[in-house]
């Protein structure tokens, strides 16, 4: 196994050398050049729309769909006639709570709902539930442990005879903990209720095989994984059980009628290729950012005195380190500005709003604004973890350390 420090397994860097480190994978990656490379020619000379069936630019785009759709579904273990093409995570995420509200609804609009999910899920599955609960929908967001885990036995205890839903993050991505879904799937089954993981932070980083393990929805993202930004999909268990929502967006029938709207082909394009990259590279990969992580986290311990790490030790994403500083990281940002990285907290209209997930593995307000995210990825390289090590230190008053 190749686990080289510091060779990057594809072209040249996209993120330029001069303006800094980027330690930020987790909010954004860039588009792989040699994904770009093959999505160049769905601007131009196959610009057609896979919908038009009667000449061949619309083939040239509908093969193109296709083929992705099957890059797509290897990389996670699906059928490639179980993916349905969003414009990301937060539509998928919408997509699966007020799909099968729709979907009950119409069955017996009488009938109680009730879902189940967590306390440190993305705003976008946070806030679809709330709104939710508008819609006079039960909803249960489960504590979960210190590391960030929801426990299987909390999740079983949660069961009421009318849930309709779990849902649950894989891969935390703040703090980078792994969610023990494979658990969680065998309640889900056991109890007849449909189980959606968002895996946008999970894809292309860790191992998976939704049929084997159960999943029955699950939502990603293009531009977590070296795709453009702007497209995703929604992965709909097709056996075992066949899943079944309503659509989110109605028009011409797109995507077997349940997502319409003309195909991105170009970004499709891009996220196809995007998976198969990942795929190749998947264990030698995890294996390079995990070694980098873990000499990230080394070096930090040593040179910040009272640095602590969020999230689990072990069950967690190769990529991330979530580190609570000894002081606010507010006091340090004009010392960052060459490193990015993202914070626990932010200002939004004068008021400092702390981070959910930080708040729910028990960071107190301080500890949350005193809060960084470091996300490594494909660019990121020995040289680089190194220099970081050294800002940070070099951006902490000399008192503390
Ligand atoms: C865990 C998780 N879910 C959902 C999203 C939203 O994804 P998108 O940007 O594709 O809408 C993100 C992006 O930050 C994420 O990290």
């Amino acid at each position: 196994m190749d686990t080289s420090l510091s060779a990057p397994m594809t072209t040249e860097s996209p993120t330029s050398k001069d303006s800094g480190i980027y330690l930020d994978y987790n909010a954004t990656t860039p588009v792989d050049p040699e994904v770009y490379a093959r999505m160049e020619p769905y601007f131009k000379e196959y610009f057609g729309n896979p919908a038009s069936a009667g000449h061949h630019w619309g083939w040239a785009a509908d093969n193109a769909v296709q083929k992705a759709r099957g890059q797509v579904a290897s990389l996670i273990g699906a059928k490639a006639n179980e993916l349905i093409f969003t414009s990301g995570a937060t539509e998928a995420n919408n997509w699966v709570i007020f799909g099968l509200i729709s979907k009950l609804r119409n069955e017996n609009p009488y009938e109680p709902i009730h879902m189940i999910t967590s306390c440190v899920e993305h705003s976008s599955t946070m806030k679809a539930m709330e709104a939710a609960q508008k819609l006079n929908v039960e909803v249960d967001f489960l504590p979960v442990n210190l590391y960030g885990q929801v426990d299987p036995e909390a999740v079983r205890k949660a069961i009421k005879p009318h849930t309709k839903l779990m849902s649950f993050i894989w891969v935390n991505n703040e703090i980078g903990t792994i969610n023990p879904i494979s658990e969680i799937a065998k309640i889900a089954k056991e109890n007849q209720i449909y189980l959606h993981t968002d895996a946008t932070q999970a894809v292309g980083k860790i191992p998976m095989n939704v049929t084997e393990l159960g999943i029955d929805l699950m939502s990603f993202s293009g531009h977590k994984i070296y795709g453009p930004k702007g497209v995703g999909a929604l992965f709909i268990r097709s056996k075992d059980p066949k899943v079944q929502i309503n659509p989110l967006i109605y028009g011409g029938g797109q995507e077997r009628g349940l997502r319409s709207g003309t195909l991105n082909v170009p970004a499709i394009v891009g996220l196809g290729f995007a998976a198969e990259i990942c795929q190749r590279h998947l264990y030698t990969e995890a294996a390079r950012l995990l070694s980098l992580r873990q000499l990230l986290w080394q070096k930090l311990q040593v040179a910040i005195p009272g640095i602590r790490m969020n999230g689990h030790p072990t069950e967690r994403s190769p990529n991330n380190l979530s580190v609570t500083l000894p002081v606010k990281t507010d006091s340090l940002l004009s010392h960052l500005q060459k490193l990015g990285v993202s914070t626990g907290s932010a200002c939004s209209s004068g008021a400092m709003t702390v981070s959910h997930v930080l708040r729910g593995i028990g960071l107190n307000s301080d500890q949350a604004q005193s809060t960084l995210r470091l996300s490594l990825g494909r660019w990121t390289t020995e040289n680089e973890i190194l220099r970081a090590a050294d800002i940070l230190q070099n951006a902490i008053p000399k008192k503390i350390v």
